[in-house]
């Protein structure tokens, strides 16, 4: 018996991985958290599966519902929306689970930020512009910042922030960057990526307000830095012409030289 943590993805049931659909074919229990993760990907259980949405539980209640699964010897599917690495309260159920003995493994899954750059169009690591993208988030109810970890800390180093779990705060969060990137510098708001009802602003700090109008919806990434629509940027040496590597030698004396 094992329990399968799996990244459901971002929203659209079909940015799933393979592995993480056949795990999840392959259990008779499955344990979703029902705020995020799409209906849709339950289409994978099999017949008579047990499919409880642990939304409404507690760690305590989630941990029960596995234990029994394990008594039984049934594989279990745990499902959280997007990557497990970022904000999937995976963390303390692992923990619990190696103190009970409990085996289990991991399958990642493709993380909001990815999606909501995928909409945009946009690769975020631009030669010369930005090479550094920084997941965050501000403090919520749950969950305060480690000392250190401000807003304003990481936009002083000009990486592209992708801050999660922050819509509702805008006015602090866009306090906190103005100083640092400039009114001018490009902002994206991402809704929903890649669910049916994704939404998008585009804007710059200064005309972001603005753009927004009255906005409810939570499940936002607000993505900021100077890679975001920029034109102006140098190729990457990488597949320069005469760029010499393993993989393409060039030139009369080739670091690299080809193999016979
Ligand atoms: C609890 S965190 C989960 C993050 C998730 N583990 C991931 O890999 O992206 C929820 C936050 O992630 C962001 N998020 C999750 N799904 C999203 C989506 N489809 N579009 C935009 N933002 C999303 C929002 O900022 C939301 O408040």
């Amino acid at each position: 018996m094992t329990v399968h943590f799996i990244g459901a993805g971002p929203g659209a049931p079909d940015l799933i991985t393979l592995r993480g659909r056949d795990l999840i074919a392959a259990s008779p229990v499955c344990l979703y958290a029902g705020s995020l993760v799409p209906e849709g990907v339950l289409a994978h259980c099999p017949p008579g599966c047990r499919i409880v949405n642990t939304a409404p539980l507690s760690l305590d209640a989630i941990i029960d519902e596995i234990a029994a699964a394990h008594a039984e010897g049934k594989d279990v599917a745990r499902l959280h929306s997007g990557d497990l690495s970022v904000w999937s309260a995976m963390g303390e159920q692992l923990r619990r689970l190696r103190a009970l003995g409990i085996p289990y493994d991991v399958t990642p899954g493709v993380p909001s930020f990815a999606a909501a750059a995928a909409t945009l169009g946009a690769e975020l690591t631009l030669p010369g512009v930005a090479q550094s993208v920084v997941l965050t988030r501000t403090s919520g109810r749950a969950s305060p910042m480690p000392e250190g970890e401000s807003l304003a800390a990481f936009a002083a180093t000009g990486a592209v922030l992708a801050i999660h779990l922050s819509v509702h705060v805008l006015d602090r969060v866009m306090a906190d960057l103005l100083p640092h990137y400039g009114a001018d510098c490009p902002v994206a708001v991402v809704w929903r990526a890649s669910w049916p009802d994704e939404r998008v602003v585009r804007a710059t700090l200064g005309t972001l307000q603005a753009a927004l109008g009255a906005e409810l919806e939570r499940t936002a990434l607000i993505l900021v830095g100077r890679s975001l629509g920029a034109e102006d940027f140098a190729e990457s040496r990488l597949y320069a012409g005469d760029y010499d590597r393993r993989y393409r030698p060039v030139g009369t004396h080739p670091r690299f030289p080809e193999q016979a």
